[in-house]
């Protein structure tokens, strides 16, 4: 039994790996997987996502970094996984959560959700927020690996005149 990990990961956060690092001691095994959502516009593509995560997962047994477009549960079917991993950072994340859970569930009886709760020095954390300190010309480095801090940097966009 294998465990899928999807997200945005726009960009990744030291809130993220420790929910890998939690998933792994649970299923040895882990895909993680880089979600396209056309919904969202994103600060990095998917393939920069991607690298991101095989560059900050590299050395971690099991871990396998991949990206799916279209259902979540189609792709975690067609890879033949039975559960997804989301993490549970605080009751702010529980309405969308238990939605998107409920609703897996509903479209795909033979797939579970499960919850991983992130140390309590990530729960504040959110990629939202990082992208929100970096435009404004903010550090960033506490809360994600220092490579993804550069090219947060680099990507920053330019203030409004
Ligand atoms: O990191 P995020 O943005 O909270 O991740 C959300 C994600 C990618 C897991 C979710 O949007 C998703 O599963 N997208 C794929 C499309 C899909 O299956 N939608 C129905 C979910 S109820």
């Amino acid at each position: 039994m294998f465990g899928i990990y999807p997200g945005s990961f726009d960009p990744l956060t030291y809130g993220h790996i420790d929910v890998i690092e939690r998933a792994l001691r649970i299923f040895g095994r882990l895909v993680v997987a880089v979600a396209h959502n056309p919904e969202k516009q994103p600060w990095f593509s998917l393939e920069e996502r991607v690298r991101m995560l095989r560059k900050a997962t590299e050395g971690m047994q099991g871990v396998e970094v991949d990206s799916f477009r279209g259902l979540l549960v189609d792709y975690a079917r067609k890879r033949g996984a039975t559960v997804i991993v989301r993490g549970l950072r605080a009751l702010s994340d529980f309405d969308y959560e238990f939605q998107m859970a409920l609703t897996n569930r509903k479209i795909c009886c033979d797939i579970e959700t499960v919850f991983l709760m992130p140390s309590e020095q990530f729960s504040y954390l959110s990629s939202r927020m990082i992208k929100e300190i970096v435009a404004l010309g903010g550090e960033v480095g506490a809360f994600v690996p220092e490579f993804v801090a550069a090219m947060l940097r680099e990507r920053r966009p330019l203030s409004p005149r």
